[in-house]
């Protein structure tokens, strides 16, 4: 190849990129024109799209923290002026909310719902041993009482133990 060759490939190869790089500006300042309206209505729009794709579907809530407040609680016509925590759940509600997690198998050698014969050693302990067990923790069990109030968990042990296990709750 001659240099004079050389001179004349790079000039027609400048000339190629010069063209190239016209046409991308050219379309891009048509772009711009076209779609390029700062539109804050559309930016607002798409930012809350951005932050609803961003939040999670849902969550895990770690035993201590409080229990969401119950829809239903909420139908059932609970006032709204204690600041979300309406009124005292059933124990039926409050154990499938919190304790059913572990109450419903053994988990973690947790009594059973149902179970006679791993509730009948416990409640010998006596009433107040086992609401005080529940809300401070026990053994393998966190404490509850920030995930329900102590009116809860007594509602919540009786409905464990004498409607679904059949026994009596200690009296005192
Ligand atoms: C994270 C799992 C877990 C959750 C949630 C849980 N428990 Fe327990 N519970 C246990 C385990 C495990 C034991 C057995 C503890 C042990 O003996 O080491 C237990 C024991 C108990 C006992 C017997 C305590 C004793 O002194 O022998 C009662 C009563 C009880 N739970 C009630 C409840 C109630 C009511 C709730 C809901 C408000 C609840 N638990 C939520 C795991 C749990």
């Amino acid at each position: 190849m001659s240099a004079e060759q050389d001179s004349e490939f790079f000039r027609s190869f400048a000339k190629v990129i010069a063209t190239l790089v016209g046409v991308t500006v050219l379309l891009i300042v048509i772009a711009n024109s076209l779609f390029g309206d700062e539109d804050p209505a559309r930016e607002a729009l798409a930012r809350e799209r951005a932050t609803e794709n961003l939040s999670p579907s849902f969550a895990v809530r770690l035993s201590g923290e409080p229990a969401p407040v119950l829809a239903s609680a909420e139908a059932s016509g609970g006032s709204a002026e204690s600041g979300g925590v309406t009124e005292v759940r059933s124990g039926e509600q409050v154990t499938q909310a919190v304790c059913i997690a572990c109450h419903q198998g053994n988990f973690l050698n947790a009594p059973a719902v149902g179970d006679a014969g791993a509730w009948g050693e416990r409640i010998d302990k006596g009433w107040e041993t086992l609401v005080g067990n529940v809300t401070d923790g026990y053994g393998n069990m966190p404490a509850q009482g920030g995930a329900a109030s102590e009116e809860e968990i007594r509602a919540a042990i009786e409905w464990m133990v004498e409607s679904e296990t059949g026994l009596d709750v200690p009296e005192s």
